[in-house]
């Protein structure tokens, strides 16, 4: 008989294409997808460590297991992603009733290592420095209810994993340590994903990677053995039939090359929407941080963007009370925010994480200074969200509908705005539409449909 399995999944997008993945491997391998954690035979945890609070989310979540485990000791219980990666026997320890940790180079196997794990706490979690992404390709026919768990609810938008990985090794951050060394996908691999995707009825593609400015640096993607920039890649996706609209997410600017900018102005599907972390505004903190760019040289490259794409909307992340920042290098920050303007951003309190460089450093912020800047940065950035947003009012927007609300249709503008639209025709998710922007709030915008047309 088929057993059900529950997946819940935190963290950022990667980890969203890893449950899909796992769902999809699942799903070949006789167990069924289940929305109610309750009543699964077997719960996924696919977990996120960025910062502490992410962590004991998952921590939290696993003690209320304990008790579904202890009316049904037959259930499973499995721990993937960066948590499982980061911690391997040490959770098994917290949490005797976990029966799988498995780590996040070996969830294509993880039927596999399921089998003959109930009670046993295995750990799966070695990391290579050989891994190469093996190749995969979602069976979406058999497999569509699987997606829904992903949060990735939209079936005309999809994740397309294109590398592993990172060594950049910023001192904050567990990523180095939670994905293992920078590997890219196989440049074919890639493209085939993405035409079956397309076939399928997919019109969007989101290509992912921690960094992917630098892929193709560190192994070789190429059958014929020959270099491939991310920006070679991003062409070569951009004209597969079907691609309606692509985007990408996550450049580190450190290295982000002229090739890759000039192709918002050359790829008329690259939606007009650049999220490139700054992670602070002062060159002292940036250094500390080991980001290897300057201010100066972020504001160049916003600068060209801007050049190629005068319409282009940017976004950013930030992290405020970095070991050692001061009252005048927080300032700095509020100073780049002024002068970029960014649309929006995702903010952060730094978070101490487990065997990075600056858990080590001295001078930490205490916590309701970081607190303070944070709510001090972040109602800056919702009034200069706004004040951009309602520049749009008037303007047409290309939007995607994704789906009904009650009296309107959520659309997604290829800005990467929400759009509430209204609409005197009938629509259905996944139609690309034009719509007048007629309201902006600071985290999204109204708008109406125009009629008898569709881009
Ligand atoms: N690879 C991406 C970032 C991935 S992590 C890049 O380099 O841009 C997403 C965001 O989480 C980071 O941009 C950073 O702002 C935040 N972050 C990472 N580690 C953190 C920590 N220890 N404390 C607070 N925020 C953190
Ligand atoms: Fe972390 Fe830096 Fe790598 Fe981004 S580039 S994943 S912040 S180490
Ligand atoms: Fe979190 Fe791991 Fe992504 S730490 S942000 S799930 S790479």
């Amino acid at each position: 008989m088929a057993r059900a399995f529950y997946i819940k999944t935190f963290g950022c997008q990667m980890n969203e294409r890893d449950s899909e993945i796992i769902s999809q491997s699942l799903a070949q391998h006789n167990y069924i997808e289940t929305m109610d954690m309750d009543s699964a035979d077997l719960v996924i945890l696919n977990t996120c460590s960025i910062r502490a609070k992410a962590e004991q989310k998952v921590m939290s979540l696993l003690g209320q297991l304990r008790r579904n485990k202890a009316k049904d000791p037959k259930m499973q219980i499995c721990v993937a992603g960066c948590v499982a990666q980061q911690e391997g026997l040490a959770l098994i320890e917290r949490m005797p009733h976990v029966d799988l940790v498995i780590g996040t180079q070996h969830i294509y196997g993880i039927a596999k290592h399921l089998e003959g794990s109930q009670g046993e706490g295995k750990v799966v979690t070695e990391l290579s420095t050989t891994y190469e992404i093996p190749k995969f390709l979602p069976n979406l026919g058999a497999a569509d209810a699987e997606y829904s768990s992903s949060g990735n609810s939209v079936e005309f938008s999809r994740f397309v994993t294109i590398m592993q990985g990172c060594n950049n090794y910023c001192t904050y951050c567990v990523v180095p340590y939670t994905r293992g060394r920078e590997v890219s996908r196989r440049f074919n691999d890639i493209i085939d994903e993405v035409k079956v995707l397309v076939d399928s009825g997919v019109k969007e593609i989101t290509l992912l990677g921690q960094n992917v400015n630098s892929y193709g640096m560190t192994n070789v993607v190429t059958d014929d053995g020959s270099p491939c920039s991310f920006a070679k890649l991003l062409a070569a996706v951009s004209r597969i039939d079907g691609v309606q609209r692509l985007r990408f997410t996550t450049s580190n600017p450190k290295d982000l090359s002229d090739e890759l900018m000039r192709c918002f102005k050359d790829l008329d599907n690259l939606c007009p929407q650049f999220h490139l972390p700054v992670q602070a505004g002062s060159n002292g903190v940036l250094k500390r941080m080991n980001r290897k760019y300057t201010i100066e040289k972020y504001h160049d490259l916003v600068n060209t963007l801007r050049s190629y794409r005068p319409d282009i909307i940017l976004t950013t992340d930030i992290i405020v009370g970095f070991p050692g920042e001061t009252e005048e290098e927080f300032n700095e920050t509020m100073a780049l925010l002024e002068k970029i303007r960014f649309d929006g951003s995702f903010s952060f309190k730094y978070s101490d994480r487990p065997g990075t460089a600056s858990m080590h450093l001295a001078d930490k912020v205490p916590e309701e200074e970081k607190t303070r800047r944070l709510t001090t940065f972040q109602n800056r950035q919702n009034e200069i969200s706004l004040e951009n947003n309602l520049n749009h009012v008037g303007k047409i927007f290309k939007v995607m509908v994704e789906e009904k609300d009650s009296d309107s249709y959520r659309c997604r503008a290829d800005t990467n705005h929400v759009v509430h639209c209204t609409s005197k025709r009938e629509l259905s998710p996944g139609d690309l539409v034009h719509a007048v922007i007629n309201h902006a709030g600071k985290h999204s915008l109204k708008g109406l449909i125009l009629e008898d047309e569709v881009v």
